[in-house]
């Protein structure tokens, strides 16, 4: 039985952050705008800094996504609006961890952890048309789709049609 476990990331992160994206830039650029192939360990820790100031202001809620203690992804949300309460969430995972439902557990767990201890009541993704990996994740947490967006995601560059699913506090 795998050990699945989210914490909100810290910046000694950097390295086994780092390293999950080298290895899996090939399944993640395409989806990331952010990932490029020069990405590198100072980019890693400018994020991180970022992120660990955003979440101290309730602004980014990043979780590092743990297997059996291991770091294997991220898990978080961004566009927090704290007057709606509304926030999108975004998640990735290292390549060779891959198939086995890590990202539905820790996207879960994420999503509790956001109804228990912020004051948002919708969640949502937004997955690229043909990111179908994505969207599985989204329907195996019980999403609900509730559109397709036109031009609403960047891909290589070029805008792109996107799935919109929401998870709705009880
Ligand atoms: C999306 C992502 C986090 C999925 O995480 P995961 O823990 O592998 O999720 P699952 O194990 O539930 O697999 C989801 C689907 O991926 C597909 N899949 C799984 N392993 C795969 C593999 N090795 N190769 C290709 N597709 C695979 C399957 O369709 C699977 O759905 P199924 O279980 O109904 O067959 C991961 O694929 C990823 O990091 N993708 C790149 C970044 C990204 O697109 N992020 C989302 C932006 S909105």
């Amino acid at each position: 039985m795998m050990d699945i476990a989210i914490r909100p990331y810290r910046v000694e992160d950097a390295k086994p952050v780092f390293e999950a994206i080298e290895e899996s830039k090939d399944d993640i650029m395409q989806w990331m705008p952010w990932c490029h192939p020069d990405y590198s360990i100072e980019d890693s820790k400018s994020y991180l800094a970022i992120s660990v100031t955003g979440f101290e202001r309730g602004e980014i809620y990043d979780f590092a996504v743990l297997r059996d203690g291991h770091f294997v992804g991220a898990c978080g949300l961004n566009q927090v609006n704290v007057i709606e309460g509304v926030a999108n969430m975004g998640y990735w995972l290292r390549s060779s961890e891959a198939g086995n439902g890590i990202m539905p557990m820790a996207a879960k767990k994420v999503i509790n952890w956001a109804f228990e201890n912020t004051e948002l009541n919708r969640i949502e993704i937004v997955a690229a048309v043909g990111n179908n990996r994505s969207q599985r994740v989204a329907e195996k947490i019980g999403a609900h789709k509730d559109a397709v967006l036109a031009k609403r995601i960047l891909i290589d560059g070029k805008p792109c049609s996107a799935v919109l699913y929401s998870v709705i506090k009880d």
